[in-house]
């Protein structure tokens, strides 16, 4: 079906049910009727008309390809010395999903976060001494970076009750191509970019309702704890509720924005004011600054912004009854107990459209042992080796047309929503096995179900 059809077809039906808290409406009022390539890029739909000038201000700073320092001054320019792209949007390409390298390709949309052994007193991993947090696949002219980053597939071949047979492909990594000596006892852990649309509503579940839905003994026997990642938060100088990343290491969207141009670009902020690299990368050839720091404050708010600001896009069902019964197979598998369909935002004095929204976001932002297949075993605060974020499903059937790909996960493995599915273990288990012991109509239906949301 064509974009413009399925556009049709959501706004007609839409009559019946305005103003009520409504599934097709994945962000409630702040939903937007875009299907296409465009569908991750829009501002909110009820956003203040005030505010457009900042969001795109940081439109276009997330879509900078920073330059390296020179003598031409230009308030875009501090790159490096050592960086991973030159852009945000170089990884979360349209605001969408990244996905891991094709064999012998420097990544995008991919990186490999390292730490040593231990922790910081504040609970983050310790830095590697000389690599730090994250390996730096690309630098100017005159460094070298950090490691190239190999990764080869083991497809496992396995199959269903039914006897309908499926494949999953497991990864495995090496590094090379050291730039700055050996990496010895360290912890490594690779992730994907994932889409940046519908942050800002996330972002105003209120703490309690998250919180009040974790169950870390599993006091309700149902298998499934759900627990919180308490992290530092760089910009309030305390612990706060981890949200945002993998492994909900971040807390708010300053943090992770700063956090991201420091770490993946090379761009220094009030925030974070040192340049990416170690002391004991003494090979290093300093380069000329971007300026002290590289991205001035106001800038820095413009992204973070643009961040609250996107828009999640309307779901695509084609009729209630196929929502309804895709609705039921995602319960009955206990789907839910996880990724928690629906949510009420807090008001939000700054940006006041995404107040008192009904979200259907299809996520509870705490962690869950998912199993030791997917395990990283790298720990990230409170986060074992073993525990991943609930991602969020909304839109997730939109990546393909968005990015052109349809890699899911943490690491990118899946090559679809079946295999992700296939992936689940740990408090994951039970699931999966519901899902295995459904017939192949209901499997698909169920699947249909999530690439609608
Ligand atoms: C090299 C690729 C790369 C670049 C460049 C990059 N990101 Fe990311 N981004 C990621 C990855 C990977 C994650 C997940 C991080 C984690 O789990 O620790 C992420 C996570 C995020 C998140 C949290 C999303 C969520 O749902 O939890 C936001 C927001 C974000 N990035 C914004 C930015 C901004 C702003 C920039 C530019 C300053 C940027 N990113 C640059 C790869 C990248
Ligand atoms: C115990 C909690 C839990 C349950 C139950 C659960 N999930 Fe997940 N789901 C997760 C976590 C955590 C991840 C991320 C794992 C990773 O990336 O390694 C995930 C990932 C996914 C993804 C990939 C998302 C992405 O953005 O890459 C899909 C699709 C998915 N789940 C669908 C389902 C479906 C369908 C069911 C029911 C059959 C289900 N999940 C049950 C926790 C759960």
């Amino acid at each position: 079906m064509k974009a413009s059809t399925i556009r049709c077809l959501i706004a007609s039906s839409l009559i019946t049910t305005l103003g009520q808290a409504d599934y097709r409406l994945p962000g409630g009022a702040t939903t937007v009727f875009e299907a296409s390539r465009e569908a991750f890029t829009q501002p909110l739909e009820n956003l203040d008309p005030g505010s457009l000038a900042k969001f795109f201000s940081g439109d276009t700073l997330f879509n900078t390809n920073w330059v390296s320092a020179s003598s031409v001054v230009t308030s875009r320019d501090g790159l490096g010395p050592l960086f991973n792209t030159r852009s945000c949007s170089a990884c979360h390409f349209k605001d969408g999903r990244g996905s891991p390298p094709a064999t012998g390709e420097i990544p995008n949309g991919l990186l490999i976060r390292v730490s040593s052994l231990g922790e910081q007193a504040n609970g983050a991993p310790f830095p590697h001494p000389v690599y730090g947090n994250q390996l730096s696949v690309r630098s100017l002219p005159e460094n070298r970076p950090e490691a190239e980053v190999l990764i080869s597939y083991e497809e496992i071949v396995d199959s269903y009750p039914d006897g309908n047979g499926f494949r999953i492909q497991k990864p495995s990594y090496s590094f090379k191509e050291y730039g700055y000596g050996p990496l010895d006892d360290f912890h490594f852990s690779p992730r994907v970019a994932p889409s940046v649309f519908g942050l800002g509503l996330l972002d105003s579940i209120p703490d309690e309702v998250l919180l009040k839905q974790s169950d870390p003994d599993d006091a309700d026997n149902d298998g499934i704890s759900g627990r919180p990642n308490w992290v530092w938060s760089a910009s309030k100088t305390t612990q706060s509720l981890g949200k945002f990343g993998w492994k909900a290491n971040k807390a708010n969207l300053l943090d992770q924005t700063a956090a991201a141009f420091q770490g993946d670009i090379g761009i220094t902020s009030k925030l974070f004011p040192s340049e990416n690299h170690t002391d004991w990368q003494t090979k290093l050839v300093e380069s000329p600054s971007g300026g002290t720091p590289e991205i001035g404050e106001l800038d820095l708010q413009d992204v973070v912004f643009y961040l609250q600001s996107l828009a999640p896009p309307a779901s695509r069902f084609e009729t209630e009854a196929d929502y309804r019964e895709g609705y039921e197979l995602f319960t009955q598998a206990k789907c839910a107990s996880c990724h928690t369909p629906e949510f009420k935002t807090a008001k939000q004095a700054l940006i006041p459209a995404l107040s008192g929204q009904t979200i259907y976001p299809y996520t509870d932002l705490l962690l869950h042992d998912m199993g030791e297949g997917l395990a990283d075993n790298r720990p990230d605060f409170e986060a074992t080796g073993n525990e991943w974020r609930t991602p969020p499903l909304w839109g997730i059937g939109l990546i393909p047309e968005v990015n052109g790909h349809t890699r899911l996960l943490h690491d990118g493995r899946a090559r679809n929503i079946e295999e992700a599915i296939l992936w689940h273990g740990g408090e994951g288990e039970e699931s999966k096995r519901l899902f295995t012991l459904m017939n192949e109509q209901a499997r698909a239906d169920l699947i249909r179900f999530v690439e609608s949301l």
